[in-house]
């Protein structure tokens, strides 16, 4: 028995930064949260590059999936897709407050209606084994109080919805933009619990500010499970500090540095280029000495070999060496 029996860590999915190369990367730190894609429209994968868009290294696994859509048929095709190529589970969008993706009628919007995620819920799951799941806000709009979240969330369990993810803002719709989405509404987490009090035998996941392994304990106080986004991706070593919530000690950036270097090389003889591998990683030394020289030798490149990231590593763990050395010395 751990902290995390029958708890569950996440990263949250993140357009254009949970691409499967950051989920290998992320996966180097924790075997045990789930990791999600970047929310997939539906529209992407029955028409658009659906090997490219899907396809996963084993290591990710768990890996949900996340759809953008209302369509039924399509996200009912989605799921089975899904389901055939090993996804762990389908999660539904109900949470993104894009004007591109409102337009489309996907994402928060569709919070308000409760009968449509329900009718989606309903489908897809008489069609596939693996579990849809719900991604949703507290409220959009003026649609805020903790009542419209409840029936929100009843209408999906009614029709078969087993967990739920929660981001604990509201999102306005007009006049916000997505980034100013992520931090404007207060959070509220106390309407989260709640919804784990009402609804026991859900599976109630708290997503939203959250930053620290002392964080997730207190949450998990509550609730069943923990979705970090930004944390996770700008400082990655947090997955791997989260090893103590299973009774297991973290790696060290060595070892995730030595594991990370024969992925590199098969990327470059399958042909991607590094620059564009190399952004995921840049937050490995965040808060260490070193980090930024690191970061410098990474980014904006239009080219970049992995010898010259393994010297700019090396660089990295002696200067971060070099500063505990001294610290030892000055404390003496
Ligand atoms: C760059 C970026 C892209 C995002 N893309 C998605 C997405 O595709 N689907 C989704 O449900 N949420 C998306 N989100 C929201 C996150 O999943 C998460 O709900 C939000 O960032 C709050 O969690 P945090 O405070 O831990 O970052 C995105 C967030 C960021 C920063």
């Amino acid at each position: 028995m751990t902290l995390m029996t029958n708890k569950r860590l996440s990263v949250a999915p993140m357009i254009d930064w949970t691409t499967s190369d950051y989920r290998f990367f992320a996966r180097l730190f924790n075997p045990h949260a789930y990791l999600y894609t970047e929310m997939i429209s539906t529209g992407a994968i029955l028409h658009g590059k659906t090997e490219r868009l899907l396809r996963f290294d084993a290591s990710e696994q768990p890996l949900v999936l996340q759809l953008g859509g209302a369509d039924f048929k399509e996200m009912t095709r989605c799921a089975v897709i899904a389901q055939q190529r090993g996804f762990a589970e389908v999660n539904i969008n109900v949470g993104c407050p894009s004007d591109r993706v409102q337009h489309n009628k996907i994402g928060a919007c569709l919070m308000a209606e409760p009968q449509t995620v329900a009718g989606l819920v309903k489908h897809m799951q008489a069609e596939v084994d693996i579990p849809i799941t719900v991604k949703h806000r507290v409220g959009i709009d003026e649609h805020d109080s903790y009542a419209f979240m409840r029936d929100f969330v009843s209408a999906s369990a009614d029709a078969g919805c087993k967990r739920f993810i929660v981001h604990a803002r509201i999102a306005w719709l007009k006049g916000l933009s997505p980034k100013e989405n992520r931090q404007i509404p207060p959070l509220r987490y106390d309407d989260v619990y709640r919804l784990k009090q009402e609804f026991a035998d859900l599976f109630i996941e708290i997503n939203g500010g959250i930053t620290s392994v002392d964080d997730i304990k207190t949450h998990l106080a509550y609730v069943d499970g923990v979705m970090i986004g930004r944390a996770a991706y700008q400082n990655p070593y947090l997955l791997a500090e989260a090893m103590q919530l299973w009774g297991e000690t973290p790696k060290s950036r060595v070892d995730i540095l030595s594991a990370l270097y024969p992925y590199l090389e098969q990327q470059v003889a399958l042909g991607e280029p590094l620059p564009s591998i190399a952004r995921h990683v840049l937050g490995l030394f965040q808060g260490l000495p070193g980090a930024r020289k690191w970061r410098q030798a990474l980014s904006g490149k239009q080219h970049l070999t992995v010898n010259e990231i393994r010297q700019a590593g090396e660089r990295t763990l002696n200067l971060i060496a070099a500063s505990q050395e001294a610290d030892t010395t000055s404390s003496l």
